[in-house]
Order: structure tokens, then sequence, then C-alpha cells
């Protein structure tokens, strides 16, 4: 099993686009776990990247990293918004009508897909956050809070919402807008390398840490959009791990060539089926 000592763990919150499948919650420690057993000497490679949640803490704690995601929208979107400013950010808040007209476009500019990532009910890309009911209230609320008082975060505390919330809950647009920001903070961009490959590019490479977090076996969940082979890609993991530290994120691998290092007892799937109660999130090596 691999060792963590947690109070070395960075403070503050988890960054990373609010990606499915994202592994935001379990990003600081994961980085750490890397950081006590292996070193920090060797290059690293976060090769199925998704929203950059790895490489984000990966760069926060000023280490190269190699962003590789096959899914093009996915490395520009995480590039777009550390490259951009708080203003730009305003500008990713659309209304109901506006998202639907977005998502029916056949094709899609990165800001097209940031407005639907940010906008959308669990970051699905297809439903609006809002309910028809209180979409236009909350949006036009949400508009004005940011064009009176810039904020995206304490606008509880604003006069506009303290006027007109007509008990409405909260603004989850701003809070989405929050969770960029914090990308935001990024810098040092010089030690990040994106591409986006399909994995087997990878082959070649020696002496490197792999951190692999694939599709999950068996589901279509995880933010990848077509079919992916698992038993090619555990092949391929095997092979990587004789020169190489290889380790994969999962919460089940059916390969017995491979062993759980470990297990984050708290970051439970929200993927349902069977026993789901008891399916924590997993760290995995070759044996
Ligand atoms: C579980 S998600 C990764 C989530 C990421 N760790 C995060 O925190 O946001 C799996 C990713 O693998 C990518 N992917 C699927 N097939 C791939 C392939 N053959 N090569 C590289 N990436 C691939 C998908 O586009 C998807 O973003």
């Amino acid at each position: 099993m691999l060792i963590l000592d947690e109070k070395k763990i960075r403070k503050g919150k988890p960054i990373g686009l609010p990606y499915q499948g994202s592994k935001k919650k379990i990003s600081k420690k994961i980085i750490e776990i890397i950081k006590q057993n292996f070193g920090t000497d060797k290059i690293i490679y976060d090769i199925f990247g998704g929203g950059g949640a790895i490489t984000a803490e990966f760069l926060l704690n000023g280490l190269s990293v190699y962003y590789n995601d096959l899914d093009k929208d996915a490395t520009d979107m995480f590039l777009k918004v550390i490259s951009e400013d708080k203003e730009y950010l305003k500008t990713l808040l659309v209304s109901r009508e506006e998202f639907f007209r977005i998502r029916d476009k056949d094709d899609k500019t990165v800001d097209d897909n940031l407005k639907l990532l940010i906008n959308s009910f669990g970051n699905n890309n297809k439903d609006y956050l809002y309910g028809k009911e209180h979409a236009d209230i909350k949006y036009r609320l949400a508009l004005e809070i940011i064009k009176r008082h810039d904020v995206f975060s304490g606008y509880k505390q604003t006069q506009t919402w303290k006027n007109q919330f007509r008990g409405l809950q909260q603004l989850q647009q701003l809070q989405q807008l929050e969770r960029l920001q914090q990308l935001q903070q990024l810098q040092q961009l010089q030690r990040l390398h994106i591409t986006n490959l399909d994995y087997r590019a990878f082959s070649e490479v020696e002496g490197a840490i792999f951190y692999l977090d694939p599709p999950y076996e068996n589901t279509t969940h995880g933010g990848y959009k077509g079919y992916f082979d698992s038993i090619d890609f555990y092949d391929w993991a095997y092979e990587m791990s004789k020169n190489n530290i290889v380790l994969i994120s999962s919460y089940e691998i059916s390969d017995s060539r491979f062993k759980i290092v470990y297990e984050f007892t708290k970051a439970r799937s929200t993927l349902q089926g069977g026993k789901s109660g008891k399916k924590y999130e997993k760290l995995f090596m070759v044996k």
C-alpha cells in the first residue's frame, strides 16, 4: 500500500473544470500520495486529463505536467479559462433561451462549450441549470449582481440579493463562475504541456510517472462520449509499468495483474447500481 501523511496535503480548495467524472474531490490527496511515495523529480503524465483537476493540482505544487485528453474540447476549455480574466468569465453567463440555441448549434466554439458546461444542470451540457419557473429571474438577478457588485461569491451579502431574492435559495450560476475563477490562480503555464492524443501515443515514454484516469469499465459515465476498450487499456498499462511508475484511478479493475495501492474511503461513487454504497475511489498498480 502507498502512504499518505494527511498533514502535508495542500490547504485551500481543489480546482479544475466542473467536468463529469472529475477527480476534484481527491485531487489534492492524489498529488500528495505521488509526491510522498515517488518524489518530485520524474516527469508526470496526466493522460486522461479531462477537466484538468489533477493537472491543475500538479501545477499548483510547482511541478511540470503533460496534460493530455483525446477530447480537445476539454483541454481547450481548461486552457481558455486559465488564460483569460474575470471579465471574460462574466460573459459565460447565459439565459435559458441562449443556452438552448447554443446546445443545438452544429459547430461549437470553446466559448460555447464553456457556456454549456457551466450553465447546465449537473454540468451535463444538456439541461439548463434552472427549471423554467425560476430561470429568468435567477439569470437576471445573477447578471445584475455581477454588474453592480462585481462578485461571484458572497452575493447574499449584496443589497441587490437582499432586495430581490424573493425566496430563491441560491444562484448556482455564480457558484459555477466562482469555481472557474479559482482556476485562474494558475500561473507558470510554461510548465504545462497540452496534447490531444490517444493514450497509445505515449508508448515510448520511459522513466516517468503516469497518472491514468480512463473511462470506467462497463459504464458510459466519466465524461467519455464513445466506446473505450478496457481490456486493451490494461494490456497497455501493464506494459508501460515495466519502465514507468503507473497509477490507475478506478473503483474496480477486473484484471488480476493489478492490485489496490490506496483506497479513498471518503470518496464514494456517485454511480448507481448493485451495492454501490461500498464503492470507493481507489488507486491501482501492477502487482
Ligand atoms: C474519467 S475522465 C477523466 C477525468 C479527469 N481526471 C478529471 O479530473 O477531470 C476520462 C477521460 O478520458 C478521455 N479519453 C477517452 N478515451 C481516451 C483515449 N483513447 N486516449 C486519451 N483520452 C481518452 C475522455 O475524453 C475523458 O475526458
